[in-house]
């Protein structure tokens, strides 16, 4: 089937509905573009689990916030659509500002305390923003899983919160963080490192994989896990972390002692470019 692309909602919606009453599943996958690895897996999974896939393609201002890179945001819209094509992707949902936040727009979804902390802290209104764009995008979609990536470990958290809370029928499926053969996360903010900054980029996951390494010699304290990888970005020049943390996969509150429900979470600015990354030290949870 030829891949589809609209700006229109109620095409969306429409296409969503008559895809169910014919018995089909479909999935969701909402992006900002700038495909890269890590979208292709979540396109991958919804492919191999739904019987139709769409793929929302929008760079949301609203969770972006002052002095934000919202303008140098890479945009290559004919080049996703032509990848998303070869990845079985059936619709392309690409709709501009003026569809998603008409003249007079005034509601949006605000989350309580787990929007607070982390990047919340150094974030004010980012969730405020995903939490409005991801629930108007289950409302164009109303599909029956949505996927998200693992790297953004708050958003999984924050959006599962609000799928259970506000009672959206759509089941939420987290996939594995892809990475760069020398552990980088994959972003579509890594191409805005200059060659020395993707170099020192590294030292967020090789922070992750030293706190592993401290937790699997048998220290359980949390403590000394952020102290491990606070040395790890300590010798990378260009860095600087916004926080290093040890927190509940659930309350996102620090923990004191590591169990299975830990997560190591960190955000560290290489130059003008932020990047986050966060490792499980259970199972990571995919439902
Ligand atoms: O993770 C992202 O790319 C965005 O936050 C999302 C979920 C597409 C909402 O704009």
């Amino acid at each position: 089937m030829a891949l589809e692309r609209t700006a229109d909602p109620d095409e969306v919606r429409r296409a969503v509905r008559a895809w169910q009453a014919e018995g089909l599943t479909v999935g969701l996958v909402p992006t900002m573009g700038a495909l890269h690895e890590g979208h292709l897996s979540l396109v991958r999974a919804s492919v191999a689990e739904c019987d139709r896939t769409v793929v929302s393609i929008y760079v949301n201002p609203a969770q972006f916030g002052e002095g934000e890179d919202l303008q140098e945001y890479p945009r290559r819209l004919d080049e996703d659509c032509r990848v998303a094509e070869q990845n079985g992707v059936d619709l392309v949902f690409c709709p501009t500002d003026r569809v998603m936040y008409p003249q007079g727009h005034a509601t949006f979804v605000v989350q309580e305390r787990l929007t607070e902390v982390l990047e919340g802290a150094f974030r004010p209104t980012h969730f405020r923003g995903v939490l409005t764009v991801v629930c108007k995008l289950f409302n164009i979609a109303p599909a029956d899983r949505a996927y998200f990536g693992q790297k953004d470990f708050q958003q999984t958290v924050v959006v599962r919160r609000m799928v259970c809370d506000l009672n959206i029928p759509i089941r939420v499926r987290v996939m594995p963080t892809v990475r760069e053969e020398d552990g980088l996360a994959m972003s579509s903010r890594n191409e805005c490192l200059t060659a020395r900054e993707r170099e020192q980029a590294s030292c967020l996951s090789r922070a992750l994989v030293e706190a592993r390494r401290v937790y699997e010699g048998g220290r359980t304290d949390a403590g000394a896990l952020r102290e491990a990888m606070r040395a790890v970005i300590a010798a990378a020049p260009l860095a600087r972390p916004d926080y290093v943390e040890v927190v509940d996969h659930e309350t996102l509150e620090p923990v004191s002692e590591v169990t299975d429900r830990a997560v190591a979470v960190l955000a560290v600015r290489i130059g003008r470019t932020r990047l986050i990354d966060n490792m499980p030290f259970g199972p990571s949870a995919s439902d």
